[in-house]
């Protein structure tokens, strides 16, 4: 007969083999490894989504030079389909906005060299009030794999039917895995249960927070919509640095470059500061007539290289004085990306050092501007006059190598 101890010992070997075998720090679906870029049609369009708008979009994202720059992904947001199920209990696309389906839609994107993502909900209805997900997954996720969707954005709306939000994220993680179909899984649960401490094993990406508006600040309660660029960079400034990994990243919520009441420097500001926190780049303006501004804000390649690149941390505040601030993130190369912040009206001197923010010491170092595309030499002060909402960004390499490189390439 097996002693206790014995039975103790193999107990503990299991549950110690479980723990080796099945990390737990991203969804393991191989998707997402950088955050995801595309565009998103809620924040320029909400309920006015058609097949004509996606596809339209998907044109502009081509001939606009973002599909070259790396955006991907054209997802249809919320009010896409009938208010009430099919016969057979599945979803049915608006025919006067889908006429000819999802489906078709799809294939055209698919023909640009691009995806197309979708948008559903983790309750009984979607929060314009469109038939949910919840008690359907299996089905639903089923339909969007036959139809070619790459992605899917989920979200909170709608009776939760008694489950917890636990059980409501996995039911359709779980079901996006039976599809068949690789689907990116982008959690939409607003942050209101702290995602960041559970969502690696259940989704790609998570909301972080509630909805963001096209404003610098609008001074809203954390909780509540809606959200300023400002208030939201507050919130992910206290998130943990062990919470986002390639394939699980924090989701401050879709751009809003080049839309409502942003100036150009604030544009430029919120899409510096999204880069630098490894937030997905999902473009959330009318990309068929934009400014040549706006282009150049999200065709940034310098500034989409930082946000793509992993260097073992998202961006985390370095530090700040009232209204100005610092932020800074590793790079897998060994330089930082640094932001200077200007969260005030009129334009400020703000100053840190290469070792603040993680630089190794050294006599020199090179200091790539990321808007202005030009290169300087520091010995360790990084300083600039900031103008009103507005931010300085650069890329820092320690030592002789990077300002040998820069002095290789003048010549
Ligand atoms: C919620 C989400 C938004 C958008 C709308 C659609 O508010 O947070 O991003 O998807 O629903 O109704």
């Amino acid at each position: 007969m097996l002693s206790r101890r014995k039975i103790f010992a193999a107990a503990v070997a299991v549950m110690l083999s479980a723990l080796a075998f099945t990390p737990v720090y991203a969804l393991d679906n191989g998707l997402a490894r950088t955050p995801p870029m595309g565009w998103n049609s809620w924040n320029s369009f909400h309920c006015d989504v058609s097949a004509k708008l996606v596809e339209e979009t998907a044109d502009a994202m081509v001939t606009s030079g973002m599909k070259a720059a790396g955006y991907t992904y054209v997802n249809i947001d919320d009010c896409w389909l009938l208010k009430k199920r099919g016969r057979s209990g599945g979803l049915v696309p608006d025919p006067k906005k889908f006429p000819h389906g999802i489906k078709a839609v799809a294939a055209y994107v698919h023909r640009k060299g691009l995806k197309l993502g979708i948008y559903e909900s983790a309750g009984a209805t979607t929060c314009a009030g469109y038939p949910g997900s919840i008690g359907h997954e299996k089905q639903d996720a089923a339909q969007f794999a036959r139809w070619g969707v790459d992605y899917l954005k989920y979200d909170n709306c709608g009776d939760y039917q008694g489950e917890t939000y636990l059980q409501r994220y996995t039911a359709m993680r779980d079901a996006l895995a039976q599809s068949g179909r690789p689907i990116v899984y982008s959690l939409c649960e607003w942050g209101n249960k702290a995602p960041w401490t559970w969502a690696q094993p259940v989704g790609n990406l998570w909301r972080t927070t509630q909805d963001i508006t096209p404003r610098w600040e609008t001074d809203q309660p954390v909780d509540q919509y809606p959200q300023g660029i400002m208030e939201i960079l507050d919130q992910q400034a206290a998130l943990t640095a062990a919470a986002s990994h390639p394939g699980a990243w924090n989701d401050p919520d879709m751009l809003e470059v080049g839309n409502g009441y942003l100036t150009g420097d604030e544009s430029r500001a919120h899409f510096s500061l999204w880069a630098l926190l490894n937030a997905p780049l999902i473009a959330g303006n009318d990309l068929r007539s934009m400014s040549k501004e706006v282009r150049d804000i999200l065709t940034n390649r310098e500034v989409i290289a930082v946000d793509q690149d992993w260097g073992g941390r998202q961006g985390y505040r370095v530090s700040e004085d009232g209204n100005t601030q610092v932020w800074a993130k590793p790079m897998s190369d060994g330089s930082v990306a640094v932001i200077l912040l200007n969260r005030r009206r009129g334009p400020v001197s703000i100053a840190t050092t290469a070792q603040a923010t993680g630089l190794k010491p050294a006599g020199s170092y090179r200091v790539r501007d990321l808007w202005k595309h030009t290169d300087s030499v520091s010995h360790g002060r990084i300083e600039a006059t900031v103008g009103t909402h507005a931010v300085a960004m650069y890329r820092i390499w320690a030592g002789s190598k990077g300002t040998l490189e820069m002095a290789a390439k003048k010549e």
